[in-house]
């Protein structure tokens, strides 16, 4: 039975920001010994938590050198490409970081064949976490974004993505912007010990509630309904914006 969601809504995006580098922190505190392992999300959000982990209040408080480094979807262009996932984080917090190449492990979203590089990410992914199918690796703590269209990572309404049970990581089609992607299976984000969902703009408002408030409203329509982690955490960061459409009673942190 997935555990219920936990939902923090924020004053402002700048506070978001502050709340998952926050949640980023506590959640390397609790792991103490070994690889702590994240998966990234792309999109536009993510800068703004980049910018609060590489700032005074939180640089100092993250044991970057046990951070392993994945991508919970990536582009199909190549890592410089200023549409590139890998290229979002190598800006944000790679470089300023100085984080060795041999933390990350990249999409190749330069390969013109998707589904091997696909296939290639996911044997990556198990001998990276020494687990064979049909196991699921589990990562410490992936961060995830929110469409408009209520899809999240790669994982499109609509796509034959969202029905896969047995693999890890496949490739999908995007209805806009860099259309071919790699991205993580529903199946494979259940099994993380905690999923972080931020998500900031009126304009996400509606899909936000699709996904959290209307039950009759189908996966295959709002893909990030999918996502329940079995075991882990599912923790939704908001503005209030991109929350005004809640009926739900909500944590507010100023
Ligand atoms: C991607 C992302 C995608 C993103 C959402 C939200 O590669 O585009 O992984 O799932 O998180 O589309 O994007 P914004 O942060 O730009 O609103």
């Amino acid at each position: 039975m997935a555990a219920a969601r936990e939902i923090c809504v924020s004053d402002t995006d700048l506070i978001v920001a502050r709340e998952v580098a926050e949640c980023f922190i506590r959640s390397t505190e609790q792991k103490a010994h070994g690889p702590f392992r994240i998966a990234l999300s792309g999109g536009t959000t993510p800068r703004q938590l980049y910018a609060q982990l590489t700032g005074p209040q939180c640089v100092g408080r993250v044991p970057w050198s046990r951070l392993e480094f994945y991508f919970g979807d990536e582009r199909c262009v190549p890592p410089d490409h200023p549409e590139s996932n890998f290229h979002l984080a190598d800006e944000g917090l790679f470089r300023p970081l100085n984080i060795p190449l041999t933390q990350i492990v990249r999409m190749e979203g330069e390969d013109r064949h998707p589904e091997q590089a696909a296939r290639r990410y996911e044997e990556l992914l198990r001998q990276r976490f020494a687990i064979a199918s049909p196991h699921w690796p589990a990562f410490d703590l992936i961060l995830l974004g929110l469409g408009q269209d209520g899809h999240t990572a790669s994982l499109f309404p609509g796509s034959s993505a969202l029905q896969e049970t047995v693999r890890a990581v496949v490739s999908s089609e995007s209805p806009r912007g860099v259309r071919q992607r790699l991205t993580f299976t529903a199946p494979l984000i259940n099994h993380a010990l905690r999923v972080v969902f931020t998500v900031t703009g009126r304009d996400k408002a509606a899909a936000v509630r699709s996904v959290l408030e209307e039950e009759t409203v189908d996966a295959g329509q709002y893909p990030a309904k999918l996502i329940q982690p079995m075991e882990g955490r599912c923790l939704w960061y908001l503005d209030r914006a991109a929350a005004s459409q809640l009926t739900m009673p909500t944590q507010i942190s100023k």
